[in-house]
Parts: C-alpha cells; sequence; structure tokens
C-alpha cells in the first residue's frame, strides 16, 4: 500500500490527520485540495511532499495541458504550501523541468518515477543504515525516533523507521522508543501506529523524557529523519530534534539521519539558512474543544529545529554515509559508498 499514489486521473494519499483512528484516503482532483491537504499535514513527512509535489505538477498538467501560465500558477501553490522541508520544491522542479523540455504529456511520467525512485532510495539508505549501525554499535540494539519518518512520511518504505525495518530483517533490532512529538503528535498517532503494523516491539514517551531514555541506557542509538540538510551537514528536522542530539551526545549515542539524497540541499549553506515553518498558535493552546492555556496566550510555534552538524554522527543516504560530527559534509563527496 503506498502512502500517495496517482490513479484514475487523480492523487490518491491517505488523510494522516485521520490515524490512527481510521484509515482514510484523500482522493484529490484539484490544486486547492492538495494544498489544503499538505498544510493541514494530511499530507506529511518530507520525501512523501516531494511525491505532493511531483505528482502535484502532473495534475496540473492534466487540468491545464494548454495553459502554460495556469500551470506554472498551480505549480508555484504547491511549491509553497510548506517551507521547511526541501523535498516539496524539488518535486515540484523536477517536474516542472520535464514539463519545460518536452511538454505536459511527460510530467506524470515524470512524476511516477519521482515514486519509484523514492521507493528504491528508502530502501537503499535503509540496508546502508542498518549495516553501519550494527557494524558501529553492535550485533543488537535498541533505537530512539521522533516524530514519523516511516512509510507514511514516504511513498511506501519510511527513512528512519525503514533502517528500524531493516534492522528487523537483519535480526538486530530488540526495541524502538518514540517520542510522541507534541504538538501534532506524529510520533503517538503515525509511528506507534506503523510500528503496531509491522509488530515491532516498541514504547511510547513524553518528548521530554527522551533525555532520560538516553541517559538510562535504553537505546544504541537515535535515528531520525530530515526535512532538509544544508550544505555543512545541519539537519532540520521536527521540533524536539535538537534537544535530542544534545541528550545523545551527553550520552554517547550516535545520532543518525536517514535521508534520501533529495533531502540535501547544496544550496543551502548552513542551518540558519533554512526557512524553519511556524504554525498556528491553536495547535498548542488547544485540544479538541478544551483550552490548554490561558485565552490570547502568546506562542511560538516552531515546527522544525536545527541540530548542528557537530551533533549529527551519521546521515545516511542511499548514495553515502556522510560524518559530520567527525568533519564530513555534504558538499564534500568523499564518503564510502
Ligand atoms: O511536520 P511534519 O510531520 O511534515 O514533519 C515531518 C518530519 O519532521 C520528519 O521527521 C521528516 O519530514 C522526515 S520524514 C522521512
Amino acid at each position: 500500500m503506498r502512502t500517495i499514489d496517482w490513479q484514475d486521473g487523480l492523487i490518491v494519499a491517505i488523510d494522516q490527520t485521520r490515524l490512527p483512528h481510521e484509515v482514510e484516503f484523500l482522493r484529490i482532483r484539484t490544486i486547492e485540495d492538495l494544498v489544503t491537504a499538505i498544510r493541514s499535514l494530511a499530507i506529511r513527512g518530507a520525501p512523501a511532499l516531494g511525491a505532493a509535489g511531483a505528482l502535484g505538477v502532473a495534475l496540473a498538467a492534466r487540468l491545464h495541458p494548454d495553459d502554460p501560465a495556469e500551470l506554472g500558477r498551480a505549480a508555484a501553490a504547491v511549491r509553497a504550501a510548506r517551507p521547511t522541508a526541501v523535498n516539496l520544491a524539488w518535486g515540484v522542479d523536477r517536474v516542472r523541468a520535464r514539463v519545460e523540455a518536452d511538454g505536459p504529456a511527460a510530467a506524470l511520467d515524470e512524476a511516477l518515477a519521482v515514486l519509484a525512485e523514492d521507493v528504491r532510495c528508502c530502501r537503499a539508505l535503509s540496508e546502508r543504515g542498518a549495516r553501519w549501525l550494527v557494524e558501529t554499535v553492535g550485533p543488537r540494539l535498541a533505537v530512539q525516533t521522533h516524530c514519523n519518518a516511516g512509510a507514511l512520511a514516504t511513498v511506501e518504505w519510511g527513512t528512519a523507521l525503514g533502517v528500524v525495518r531493516s534492522l528487523r530483517e537483519q535480526g538486530a533490532l530488540t526495541h524502538v522508543y518514540a517520542s510522541e512529538t507534541r504538538p501534532l503528535l506524529q510520533g503517538a498517532r503515525l509511528t506507534v501506529w506503523e510500528l503496531a503494523q509491522l509488530g515491532v516491539p516498541h514504547t511510547l514517551v513524553v518528548d521530554s523524557a527522551a533525555a532520560s531514555v538516553l541517559a538510562q541506557g535504553l537505546v544504541g542509538a537515535v535515528v531520525v529523519g530530515a526535512d532538509r540538510i544544508a550544505a555543512n551537514g545541519d539537519v532540520v528536522n521536527k521540533v524536539g530534534t535538537y534537544p535530542l542530539a544534545l541528550a545523545a551526545a551527553r550520552a554517547g549515542v550516535p545520532m543518525v539521519v536517514a535521508a534520501p539524497e533529495s533531502t540535501v540541499d547544496l544550496a543551502t549553506p548552513s542551518g540558519r539558512d533554512v526557512h524553519i515553518e511556524v504554525r498556528a498558535p491553536q495547535e498548542i493552546t488547544v485540544l479538541g474543544a478544551a483550552a490548554l492555556a490561558p485565552a490570547g496566550t502568546g506562542t511560538l510555534n516552531y515546527a522544525f529545529d536545527i541540530t548542528p552538524a557537530d551533533l549529527v554522527t551519521a546521515i545516511v543516504t542511499e548514495r553515502r554515509i556522510i560524518l559530520p560530527a567527525a568533519g564530513g559534509r555534504p558538499d564534500d563527496d568523499a564518503g564510502p559508498a
């Protein structure tokens, strides 16, 4: 089952706002609906956003085959739906370039190639990451993760949870600790749901317990995904990743980032140059109908944070392993194949 796909002339995607209660699919026929799905996090996670961007241009090409200006406006709207994950812009730009070269009829081919590549890349980086962890940490280990970097965040396999799946295939996984990921609970709602589906032994902790899990020696590695990796190795990922990296460094536990090359943005020199999305106050002041804070409370609802390169032990992609804490940089292609 794919998280996002093209069926019968429209985009079909799991509505991630409904999980874990129900598995429902959105059938997206318009660019407005796609933008709403991305903004509301019905479709989320960097590689899945790359697929959404690619399919969005394919949809626009289908809706406006003879109107390049309208196609351009539609592509720009999808590209701007969320600012932080580079994959969204990457997916849009890749299919737009194909349209420029070969016309609107080629858009769908290119978008479907993006989806197929995502599946291949996730598999490859997961196997590489699992092998590296077994060699570096030991033959059996528990893993801590944050947010959701699983099948739901990609087309079908996952990045951080892909590494977890590969570790399990290699008989090397003992347990997964997942942090709930305030305020939208991608860890509790999505990662735990995926781990349960997969039959992987797991435990949910609140975000503020993550440092204690590390300090207690309960895990051999932290493995997370990324929304954008800067040229210097700084990693932008779900808010809460930076404190996890600080705690991992203190505990002497490797901090591993699993992501496809499409998340590496060599045009962005450092994490400081990344636009960090700030989301609506209501996400942290209200829970359902209940107020969590006095009316009118000011908020700073960062959706992502920046983990400096010196706290990142390894970045694993489908092509290489980069060791930022040891001086490796994404823009220096010298990592082992
Ligand atoms: O706001 P979200 O849910 O889109 O944030 C997702 C994350 O931060 C993920 O960790 C990241 O996109 C990597 S997904 C393989």
